[in-house]
C-alpha cells in the first residue's frame, strides 16, 4: 500500500472526524482562521501540555549536568502600542508582495521565482510559485511555447524574482495569467492587526493584537528576576495566541491570520550566548522527534543572511526546525526557529520605556543586558506536522489511521461490549468509569465492532478494549493495538495498569 496521500485527504478527515473545521462555516468561512473541533482541541493541548511540561516543569539538563531553571507566564495580547514600536514590528514587520493586476492574485515576492531562455535577454521570462509543481509545469510549457520548440534543462535560466530588474519585470508572464507585464513591482504591506481601545475610537486609541508571545515576555523581564529569585542563565515560557495579517494564508493551518506560538527566552551572558544557542537548536530538533516526528520529515536549516528577522544578532542568526509537510515535499517548511536575539529587544524596551531593564550578578559584581537565545514554534504548525505524520493510509476497512504517539493521541483508549446485551454493557461502563478517572477514555457500543474500530483508527485511538462472551466467563478482556491490529488478552483487572505503563513508555 503506497504510503503517499493528498492534503485533501488530509483536510477531509480532519473535518470527517471533528479535528479542525473552517471558522464561520455557515457564513461561507473566513480566510486564515479555523476552528478546532473536539479531537483537534485535544491533540492540540496535548501537544501544548507536553511542550509546558518538558521546557517548563521538567527542563532538560544543561550541558553542566544542573537542571535548567525556566518559569511560566501568561501575558496579554494587547498591549500599549509603543511596545511594537520598540520592538521593531510597526514600521518593520513587513511582508514584500506582488500583485497581478489581470488575475488579481496576490504573491509573496520570495516565493516567485522565474524561468527563462539562457543567454536570450529580450525573450519573456516566466514566473513561477515556489513549491509549485503544477505552476513550474505551466511556466515552462508557456515558455516552450514562446520559443516553440522544447527546452532541455541545461537551456532553462532560473532565478528568484527579486532579482529581476524593472524592465525584465515589465517582460514577466505571472504564473496564471498569458499575459505579458502583468505583475506589479514588490510592494511592502504591514502584518499588524490594528484594533481600537476604548470606546471613543481614533488613531489616538490604536492599539495591536500581538504578532508573537516573545514580546510580553521581554516586558516581564524585571518582574520576574524581582519576584522569582531566579538567576542569569533563566528562561521565561510563555504559550499563547498570535496574530499576522498575512496576504496569503494557506495550506490548511500552517500559514494562519490567527494562530498559537509556544516560545522561551533563554536569558544568558553575553559570553556563554552561543554555547547555549548550539544547546537549545539540538534539543529542540530531538523534542520534536520525541513527539513522534521522524528523522527523515525533519530537518535544521541556517538562515540565509538576506532572511533574517530584524532581532537576529549579525554574525550569528536562526537555524529553522523544518518539517517535509505534503504540500513542501521534496522541500520542507518551517515549524520552529532558534533564534540568536543578542540583547536587542530588552535594549530596546529600556531605551523606548526609559526603564532600566537590565541583570546584576552579585557573586561577579557585573550589571549586563542578558542575550537571550529564543526557540520560538507554532502550536498551531506543530499541530500540523503531528497530523500530517500520523495520516497513515492502509489496507483495513477505514482505509487509514492516524498513527499518534500515544503521548499526544486525543483520545488514549475506547472501550466496547462485542455486543450490547448479555451483561456486556454493565461490565464494559464500569470499566469506562474507573478507567476515565485518569485517561481521556470512550465508551462506544454503537454499530458493529469493525464501524468501531474504523472510528477509532482514524481518530488515532492507540488501544481498544473489547468486553466479549470470554470476559463473562474468566474475567479477561481483549486489548486490540491500532497500528498493528493485533490483539492480546489481559485480565479486566489490569486494564489500568496495562494503559498506564503503555503511556508511561510512550
Ligand atoms: N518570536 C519569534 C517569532 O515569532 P517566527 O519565525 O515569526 O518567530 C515562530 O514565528 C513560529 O510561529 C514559526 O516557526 C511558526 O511555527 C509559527 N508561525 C509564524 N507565523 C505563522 C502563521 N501565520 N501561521 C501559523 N504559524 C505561524
Amino acid at each position: 500500500m503506497s504510503n503517499e496521500y493528498s492534503m485533501e485527504d488530509l483536510v477531509s478527515l480532519c473535518k470527517r472526524r471533528g479535528f479542525i473545521f473552517p471558522a464561520s462555516e455557515i457564513y461561507g468561512g473566513i480566510n486564515g482562521f479555523w476552528d478546532y473541533g473536539p479531537m483537534g482541541t485535544e491533540l492540540k493541548n496535548n501537544l501544548r501540555d507536553a511542550w509546558w511540561h518538558d521546557m517548563v516543569h521538567c527542563p532538560p539538563m544543561g550541558p553542566d549536568g544542573e537542571p535548567l531553571s525556566i518559569v511560566g507566564i501568561d501575558s496579554s495580547i494587547i498591549q500599549n502600542p509603543k511596545v511594537w514600536e520598540a520592538s521593531g514590528h510597526v514600521g518593520g514587520f513587513n511582508d514584500p508582495m506582488v500583485d497581478c493586476r489581470e488575475s488579481k492574485a496576490r504573491y509573496r515576492a520570495d516565493h516567485l521565482f522565474c524561468l527563462g531562455v539562457k543567454g536570450d535577454t529580450s525573450g519573456q521570462i516566466y514566473a513561477y510559485i515556489e513549491n509549485d509543481d503544477d505552476s513550474l509545469a505551466s511556466a515552462q510549457k508557456k515558455l516552450e511555447k514562446y520559443v516553440k520548440r522544447t527546452l532541455s534543462s541545461e537551456e532553462i535560466d532560473t532565478c528568484a524574482l527579486t532579482e529581476l530588474s524593472v524592465e525584465e519585470l515589465a517582460i514577466t508572464v505571472g504564473p496564471d495569467t498569458k499575459t505579458v507585464g502583468t505583475l506589479t513591482e514588490p510592494r511592502q504591506f504591514s502584518l499588524m492587526f490594528d484594533t481600537t481601545v476604548g470606546a471613543t475610537g481614533g488613531d489616538e486609541n490604536k492599539a495591536y493584537l500581538r504578532p508573537e508571545t516573545a514580546q510580553g515576555i521581554f516586558l516581564n523581564f524585571m518582574n520576574v528576576v524581582d519576584t522569582m529569585r531566579v538567576k542569569v542563565p533563566f528562561g521565561i515560557a510563555q504559550i499563547g495566541k498570535a496574530f499576522r495579517n498575512e496576504v496569503t494564508p494557506r495550506n490548511f493551518i500552517f500559514r494562519s491570520r490567527e494562530f498559537e506560538q509556544m516560545e522561551l527566552e533563554w536569558f544568558c551572558h553575553e559570553d556563554d550566548a552561543q554555547q547555549w544557542y548550539e544547546f537549545w537548536c539540538n534539543y529542540r530538533k530531538e523534542w520534536w522527534q520525541k513527539m513522534g516526528l521522524t528523522t527523515e520529515n525533519l530537518q535544521m536549516r541556517q538562515h540565509d543572511s538576506d532572511e533574517l528577522a530584524h532581532y537576529a544578532k549579525e554574525g550569528c542568526g536562526t537555524f529553522d526546525i523544518e518539517y517535509k509537510f505534503p504540500f513542501t515535499a521534496p522541500g520542507y517548511g518551517e515549524l520552529e526557529g532558534v533564534a540568536h536575539r543578542g540583547n536587542y529587544d530588552l535594549s530596546r524596551h529600556t531605551e523606548f520605556s526609559g526603564k532600566k531593564i537590565n541583570y546584576f550578578d552579585q557573586q561577579k559584581n557585573e550589571r549586563y543586558t542578558p542575550h537571550v537565545i529564543e526557540p520560538s514554534a507554532g502550536l498551531s504548525r506543530g499541530t500540523l506536522a503531528l497530523l500530517c505524520e500520523a495520516y497513515t493510509p492502509d489496507d483495513r476497512p477505514s482505509k487509514v489511521f492516524m498513527k499518534f504517539n500515544p503521548r499526544i493521541a486525543p483520545i488514549k483508549a475506547a472501550i466496547f461490549p462485542l455486543v450490547n446485551k448479555n451483561g456486556m454493557p454493565e461490565i464494559a461502563t464500569k470499566l469506562h468509569e474507573e478507567i476515565r478517572k485518569k485517561h481521556v477514555v470512550q465508551y462506544d457500543a454503537k454499530q458493529s465492532i469493525g464501524k468501531r474500530y474504523a472510528r477509532m483508527d482514524e481518530a488515532g485511538t492507540p488501544y481498544c478494549f473489547v468486553i466479549d462472551g470470554d470476559t463473562l466467563e474468566d474475567n479477561t478482556i481483549t486489548v486490540r493495538d491500532r497500528d498493528t491490529a493485533s490483539q492480546e488478552r489481559i485480565n479486566i483487572d489490569q486494564a489500568v495498569a496495562y494503559l498506564d505503563d503503555k503511556l508511561s513508555s510512550a
